[in-house]
């Protein structure tokens, strides 16, 4: 893949569950290093497109690019690779309730590396901080993280892997305002500081972080 080639593209993509039309020829790129923010009301299809492009959920036609890589032509092993590197935040945050929020971002990495326990547990670390939350957060369990937190401990794990590309569904819907717009800021930083590229979609109208920083 070329430098310049986009991060997303997405060519045509058409979905129909039954009768229900969901998309009708979406196509739209989303170029490296850059926060691409698609905004929709409630049920115009936000969620289902993000799991097509991630490679869970197959659209009815039309074409995936992701990181150089046709989503729904790729092999099973390409499809390994790929998930090495992209963070995906679900709507619903979907940490595992059983898990402490430090294993929850342990997950990934234990899964897709053999580093040792140590550096684990400094790269988990180094995760909750990027993700702004305070170091005695990790030993927590998710329910007893506010719904800020929990959205960050949601950002911290998608973000183990150190990935290139993200994927935020929703990742403001049920916060106060003050604590959304610390969420823009946060999505901002990853942007600008880890050079990240970013596609959230939200049906949140105004969402400060989507075109100019916040104002304070
Ligand atoms: N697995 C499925 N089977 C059938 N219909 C589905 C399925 N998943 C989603 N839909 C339908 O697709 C449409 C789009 O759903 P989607 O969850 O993408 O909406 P959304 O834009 O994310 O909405 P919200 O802002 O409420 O999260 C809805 O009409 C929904 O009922
Ligand atoms: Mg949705």
């Amino acid at each position: 893949m070329s430098a310049a080639a986009p991060v997303v593209e997405v060519d045509g993509i058409v979905t129909r569950f039954g009768a229900n039309t969901v998309h009708d020829g979406v196509s739209f790129a989303v170029e490296r290093g850059t926060l691409v923010a698609l905004i929709g009301g409630s049920g115009t299809g936000k969620s289902v497109l993000l799991r097509e492009i991630i490679g869970l959920l197959r659209p009815t036609a039309g074409r995936v690019r992701l990181l150089g890589t046709d989503v729904w032509a790729a092999g099973e092993a390409e499809l390994r690779a790929l998930r090495q590197r992209f963070g995906m935040m679900f709507q619903d945050g979907a940490l595992f309730s059983s898990l402490t929020v430090a294993q929850n971002v342990a997950v990934p990495l234990r899964e897709h590396t053999r580093l040792s326990e140590a550096t684990i547990d400094a790269l988990v670390a180094l995760r909750l901080r990027q993700a702004g939350l305070p170091p005695d957060a990790g030993a927590k369990m998710p329910s007893e993280l506010s719904g800020g937190m929990r959205k960050r401990a949601a950002v911290a794990r998608a973000i183990a892997l150190e990935p290139e590309v993200l994927f935020l569904d929703e990742p403001t819907s049920g916060l106060d305002p003050i604590t959304a717009r610390g969420f823009d800021r946060l999505v901002r930083s990853l942007v600008d500081d880890l050079g990240v590229t970013v596609l959230l979609v939200t049906s949140r109208a105004g969402a400060c972080s989507l075109t100019a920083p916040c104002a304070t």
